[in-house]
């Protein structure tokens, strides 16, 4: 089962792609993929090294993912710079100021 979030420990590496919220950090979510286009970011990873692409316009040019809502876009810029492709979840001010009141 794939999955947008995914274990904290595993940053970096595929092994996991279940759901998790870890034990230590409460509510922790990890980003691994373009959930609106199900493109993980290990997947685009390896497209972007199969094909020699280095820039995000590029793997554009190659894959569909980025189109919908576009919060991955972040996450997939930081992936070409770090080579990572598991990354936290950063909630926005609204989501946060929405928790705090339930
Ligand atoms: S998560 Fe990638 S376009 Fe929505």
């Amino acid at each position: 089962m794939h999955s947008a979030f995914s274990s904290p420990q595993e940053f970096g590496s595929s092994n996991r792609t279940e759901p998790y919220i870890s034990k230590n950090l409460p509510c922790l979510l990890v980003v691994t993929r373009c959930v609106c286009f199900n493109q993980s970011f290990e997947d685009l990873k390896s497209i972007m090294q199969s094909k020699n692409l280095t820039t995000f316009e590029e793997l554009k040019c190659e894959v569909v993912f980025g189109e919908k809502c576009k919060m991955c876009v972040p996450y997939v810029q930081k992936m070409i710079e770090t080579g990572k492709t598991m990354f936290p979840y950063i909630p926005n001010l609204q989501e946060v100021k929405s928790l705090l009141k339930t």
